[in-house]
């Protein structure tokens, strides 16, 4: 049989750096992080099993004010914080099978040596501008407040307790000083206003380059064009400095001020890599000089695109050194259709899952429903269960176990001198070129969608010869010979298509197999070849152990544990905002008997939900008060918690005498009852069964 891979073997060998994006030193690692880290994996395990020199980076994200209050709440060095973190992540990932190259800390010598040569290039050819701002400040603490860590009534619908850029109760947005009554999160102290030095990075004038790199195709068209809408709007300058105290890098020759954090995180892929290129002599200039024939890809989320999509090109163009060759950007993850919820216990940690289910579970789930697009993925863990089950252990493993056997009883564990089915073993290596390119371009779920058919293909096979059959005819064992030694080399086939999602599974296939599953060197089918003993390469999911991991989730939200997570799914400068955990503010908030029955209280249902377009936090709800009555439009602050679809039908409590308020996106005639603190921990009430729409709750 002539070897199907000539192709690739004269194929050039491309040198490609990838990262992922640094999660923060601020929590450990949930499963949004590891979406992220196994798509990005999975790539770049294809790209070394097709003989390319692929090296993957990451690191800690190990600056900013959260960081810096964390350890302080925990008593404990910011350098002790990060130190345990990163023991953390980097345990978390490997457990994933997540083969990083080199995983670093952005609070490292080579990532403060590039943040200075980076800025200072920035600032030799004029693109830092320095100016005084006003901003809110924490008498009690000493601390610059960024809005999310003041907190205060609604200027709008005076709901107390809101934070400083919007509203949860009414989704009003406006800035920290129209609060009511506002105080800092940290301390309870109320903000003074402080002016103070600032360092910006003028990012306007980098508007032509940064179109013409948006039109490069460089990244996804979706990322582009919303790129290109902030583009429209007016670039601004980008504030790149944060005052003392701050965990990070002192701006040299600027006592007191530091790097804002997300100056130095990307700046940490280059970090890492140099640590990497030092520990291994690879030759750091190719990939960050211009002008080499090596490519550079960031994977990210979509909520961080802006950092990559436009600061980052325009400070490494600034700084002369190589722009990237793409940035593959991804959705969010859900969990069961919503966002992950600490009280659903679906916001779940990596560390969590790991002690109940295999990662190769997850790792073959991810793939099977990653594609090159932005769209949320969702975990939904019966169908979780069940495709894992029927696909890997029902498909995959069922063809080397259903072979194996024969092979060892009849055969000595040796395959047949001669390919009984060149044409089936040939039409299983031909399909390697399609699934290299979808694999190649991301498209991970067509890439397993075609190697399951061939799976299908392969246990058709088997099914037609009936082994079983055969064994117990005398006269017919070269027949099942024959058979389980094709079944055997399909095995083979599909296992190297399916190494770079199944590292682990794979490994163990090699054993059986006694040869190495690389992509680049597979060829004509295995003949007289010795194998192992087979044993069990993966069991099947225990929907007892899905449960029980939801469950260990949600007594580990209740113990707080995992509290400080940040997340990559968080709006942008997120570190410099998720710990505003501090004083809730209690105000006498009692009212008369009068008061309470001016309050018009009715049962409503839910006729519609949609979402609102530029609405982060709100669903439109149609609601009815009864067929006789019109329905009414009410913006609900509920969409972290809720899928518009699973609204639809139900029966809640509406206040349905509230003046109408007119809001960013329309009118909003009422207001639905909810429990809870809010964002994806609120709950909408619910009448018992037997009420009726329009009823009046009393
Ligand atoms: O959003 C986040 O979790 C950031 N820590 C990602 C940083 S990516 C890169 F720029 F460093
Ligand atoms: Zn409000």
């Amino acid at each position: 049989m002539p070897s199907t891979n000539a192709a690739m073997v004269t194929q050039k060998t491309r040198r490609i750096l990838v990262t992922s994006a640094l999660p923060y030193a601020n929590g450990p690692l949930h499963l949004g992080h590891l979406l992220e880290q196994v798509q990005t994996d999975i790539w770049v395990r294809f790209q070394k099993s097709r003989g390319h020199d692929c090296v993957y980076v990451c690191a800690d994200d190990a600056h900013g004010t959260a960081i810096m209050l964390t350890a302080e709440k925990l008593g404990i060095s910011a350098q002790e914080q990060i130190d345990r973190i990163k023991q953390d992540h980097e345990k978390d990932s490997a457990g994933f099978l997540i083969g990083f190259d080199n995983f670093h800390t952005t609070h490292s010598d080579e990532t403060r040596y590039w943040s200075e040569t980076i800025y200072a290039r920035l600032k030799a050819n004029g693109h830092i501008a320095e100016r005084e701002i006003t901003q809110a400040f924490d008498p009690e603490k000493n601390l610059f407040l960024a809005d999310r860590f003041i907190k205060g009534s609604c200027p709008r619908c005076k709901t107390p307790d809101q934070y400083g850029d919007n509203c949860e109760a009414c989704g009003a947005t406006y800035s920290p000083t129209e609060l009511i009554d506002p105080v800092s999160a940290l301390s309870g102290a109320k903000p003074i206003e402080k002016a103070s030095t600032h360092f910006f990075f003028k990012l306007p004038e980098f508007e032509g380059l940064l179109r013409q790199w948006l039109d490069s195709g460089s990244l996804q068209s979706q990322v582009a064009n919303k790129l290109r809408e902030w583009l429209d709007g007016g670039l601004q300058e980008w504030d790149i400095s944060r005052d003392a105290p701050y965990f990070g890098f002192e701006i040299p020759g600027e006592p007191g001020k530091f790097f804002y954090v997300w100056l130095d995180a990307p700046i940490g892929y280059i970090g890492s890599f140099q640590n990497y290129c030092d520990r291994t002599g690879h030759p750091f200039d190719d990939y960050w000089q211009p002008g080499h024939d090596t490519e550079l890809y960031h994977f990210i989320g979509k909520d961080i695109v802006n950092f990559h999509g436009l600061f980052w090109p325009a400070m490494l163009d600034s700084a002369g050194l190589r722009t990237p060759s793409g940035i593959f950007v991804h959705g969010f993850l859900t969990v069961n259709g919503t966002k992950m919820s600490k009280s659903r216990g679906t916001f779940i940690n990596a560390a969590t899952y790991l002690e109940h289910l295999d990662a190769e579970y997850l790792r073959y789930y991810f793939a099977a429903k990653l594609n090159a697009s932005v769209d949320d993925i969702d975990l939904n863990l019966e169908d979780f269960t069940q495709r894992v089950n029927s696909d890997v252990v029902g498909k995959v493993v069922n063809i080397a176990s259903r072979c194996a056997g024969f092979l060892r009883k009849g055969f000595d564990n040796t395959l047949a001198a001669e390919c009984a089915e060149p044409e089936l073993v040939q039409a299983f290596l031909d399909a390697g070129e399609g699934i290299a390119a979808l694999y190649d371009s991301r498209e991970f779920n067509k890439a397993i969608r075609d190697i399951i058919a061939l799976a299908d293909r392969a246990n058709q096979y088997i099914d037609e010869k009936k082994p079983w059959v055969l064994a117990k005819e005398a006269g017919r064992e070269q027949e099942v010979h024959a058979a389980c030694s094709v079944g055997i080399n399909l095995f083979r086939i599909l296992m190297t298509y399916l190494k770079p999602v199944l590292p682990a599974m794979a490994e163990k296939s090699e054993a059986f197999l006694q040869c190495s599953l690389d992509w680049h060197a597979l060829n004509g089918p295995l003949l007289a070849h010795s194998i192992a003993p087979f044993k069990p390469l993966l069991t099947r999911v225990d929907s007892d152990k899905v449960a029980a991991m939801l469950e260990a989730s949600k007594a580990s939200a209740v113990d707080g544990a995992g509290a400080a997570a940040t997340t990559t799914q968080a709006p942008p400068g997120n570190n410099d905002t998720n710990a505003a955990d501090g004083a809730a503010q209690h105000s006498d908030r009692t009212i008369t008997f009068e008061d309470f029955a001016k309050v018009d209280l009715r049962v409503a249902c839910i006729v519609a939900a949609d979402h609102v377009e530029g609405a982060d936090k709100l669903l439109q709800l149609t609601l009815s008060l009864g067929d006789d009555q019109p329905t009414r439009q009410v913006f609900a602050g509920i969409k972290a918690a809720y899928d518009p679809d699973e609204l639809v039908g139900r029966y809640t409590v509406m206040v349905a005498n509230l003046a109408p308020r007119k809001m960013r996106f329309g009118i909003s005639q009422g207001m639905v009852l909810a429990a809870g603190p809010g964002g994806e921990d609120i709950y909408l009430l619910q009448p018992d069964s037997g009420a009726q729409p329009g009823m009046q709750v009393k």
